[in-house]
């Protein structure tokens, strides 16, 4: 009996002594995971950073503010967009800066040179980021001498923004955005360009909330032969507006092909026209006698308002169109 009781108590020291042992492991471990999460913290928040790394990579973001701005006038614009949309964000720093000799407008300094040389392609410093994860690209920049800067030529020759959709801001001292953006779509012939805005320098975070607001309430035109919907490049014209209204509710319409470049059908309505003569091509959609529209897989001359124009290669275009007639359907959503 006694024996059997010396026993028990020291079952229970060592019982006791293998709990303590646990116990301290596990305060231990704890204790060294907090210190691991700090050095953590500590190396995020004090070492520098690569171009990279300063790409944020949100992964809610399928937004991305780009931007370039020397005298920090289109920056906080860009901030604001970053902002309302939970974008990501890049600047566009170039490799050699811009010195304040060398954006002293009409004194033929560098930045009027570069404006000036078709071919100036100032190098970016650093990375770019990766652009796979984004579907739409804001893309802001200064006017110089009425047209973006041609570090954003550079950036989006650097790029493949194939399919995604860019809409591109602008600050000015007074011009509008004029053909800035326009003259981008070469650039990017695959991307969806919406049109482009100028702000005044010193616009508000309101102004840029509203302007973002507007955009979400404006409607998209979209465009599908059959099931497929296509890339399209509308122009920025009050047929194409009027186009949006028409298309609201979707409106399909049985082409008919014609003369062995296009297909041609009626609209069931009349649109503001703007006629011209145009030498049209492959992809290109215009408004013939206010009232049909043609989507040409060849060329055409003629008197016709230009609508758009579709983001497909030549062949794409024969293959789609050529092969007998199609309903296009129309819808703004
Ligand atoms: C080289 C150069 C050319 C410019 N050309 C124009 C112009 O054609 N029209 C205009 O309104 N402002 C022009 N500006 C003024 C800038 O567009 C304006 O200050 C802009 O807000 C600068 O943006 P940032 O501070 O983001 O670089 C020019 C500025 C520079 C440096």
């Amino acid at each position: 009996m006694d024996k059997h009781k010396t026993f028990g108590k020291k079952q229970y020291l060592v019982l006791f002594i293998v709990a303590a042992l646990i116990l301290s492991a596990f305060t231990g471990c704890t204790t060294q995971k907090q210190i691991e999460t700090e050095s953590t913290n500590n190396k995020s928040t004090t070492e520098p950073l690569t171009t990279s790394e300063t790409v944020p990579t949100t992964e809610k973001g399928s937004v991305i503010v780009i931007y370039f701005s020397r005298t920090g006038h289109t920056k906080p614009l860009a901030e604001y967009i970053k902002d309302e949309l939970e974008a990501d964000i890049f600047e566009i720093e170039a490799k050699i800066p811009y010195t304040d000799d060398d954006i002293k407008y009409y004194t033929d300094c560098r930045a009027d040179r570069e404006q000036k040389d078709p071919s100036a392609r100032p190098e970016i410093a650093g990375d770019l980021p990766d652009l796979s994860k984004y579907d739409t690209i804001y893309i802001g920049y200064p006017i110089w001498h009425g047209q973006a800067p041609k570090i954003i030529y550079t950036f989006l020759e650097s790029v493949n923004v194939s399919g995604k959709t860019l809409i591109p801001f602008c600050t000015s001292a007074s011009s509008p955005v004029g053909s800035s953006a326009e003259n981008l779509h070469p650039l990017a012939q695959n991307a969806v360009w919406k049109d482009g805005t100028r702000f005044a320098i010193g616009t508000s975070r309101e102004e840029i909330k509203e302007w973002l607001n507007s955009m979400n309430t404006q409607c998209e035109l979209k465009l599908y032969i059959g099931e497929n919907e296509l890339s399209v490049n509308w122009m920025n014209n009050s047929s194409v507006e009027a186009l949006k209204e028409l298309a609201k509710g979707g409106i399909t319409i049985q082409m008919s092909m014609y003369g062995g470049f296009e297909q041609v059908g009626p609209l069931n309505a009349t649109l503001p026209t703007d006629d011209k003569q145009t030498t049209t091509d492959y992809g290109d959609i215009v408004l013939y006698s206010g009232n049909q529209i043609v989507i040409f897989y060849g060329s055409n001359s003629w008197s016709y308002t230009r609508l758009g124009h579709i983001n497909l290669s030549r062949y794409e275009m024969i293959d789609l169109l050529s092969n007998g007639d199609v309903n296009i359907t129309l819808r703004c959503e």
